[in-house]
């Protein structure tokens, strides 16, 4: 089912996620929701607390659907290794059409828990790097514009009041 994708200030998410710890129906439901609200909204990532969800679960798909192997669940993610600096341009589902450059690990190793309950760790480079950090992020109630300059952020969210004023955000 395709669900609506929370925009910022939604104050689900800024705040810290719960631990899943049912691996059954609802969860398996919850990420099948998730991919296909991603898809809906063209996203390549997508954090539970962004439809309304406060769980550890975030899905990631850099090819967009292309190929079913690159289709990421991560459940209780955690970094558990981070290497190097990138800096680069990111955006968010839950702000549209904002971005602003973000710096990040260029390498970062994730341990997380699959849709059946199993850990596993993954690496990633680049662009995934970069979406694992972000996705991760949302789960702790952190979201890109934390990781921006104060100067930065106030512009970003001047901009934003100034859309929601004139009901376009
Ligand atoms: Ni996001």
């Amino acid at each position: 089912m395709i669900r609506a994708i929370l925009k910022y200030p939604e104050p689900v998410l800024s705040k810290k996620t719960e631990t899943v710890t049912d691996f059954g129906a609802e969860t398996r439901s919850l990420v099948d929701d998730m991919f296909e609200s991603m898809y809906a909204a063209q996203g390549i990532g997508l954090a539970a607390p962004q439809i309304g969800v406060p769980k550890r679960v975030t899905v990631i798909d850099l090819s967009f659907q292309k190929t079913p192997e690159e289709k990421i669940t991560l459940i209780n993610p955690e970094i558990v290794h981070r290497e190097g600096k990138q800096l680069e341009e990111e955006g968010c589902l839950s702000f549209p059409d904002i971005r602003a450059k973000v710096q990040r690990a260029a390498m970062v190793k994730v341990r997380a828990q699959n849709v059946e309950g199993e850990w596993f760790e993954m690496e990633g480079t680049e662009l995934l790097s970069r979406a694992f950090q972000h996705e991760i992020d949302h789960l702790e109630g952190v979201l890109f514009i934390d990781r921006i300059s104060k100067l930065k952020r106030d512009l970003l969210l001047h901009k934003i009041r100034k859309l929601i004023k004139a009901g376009e955000w």
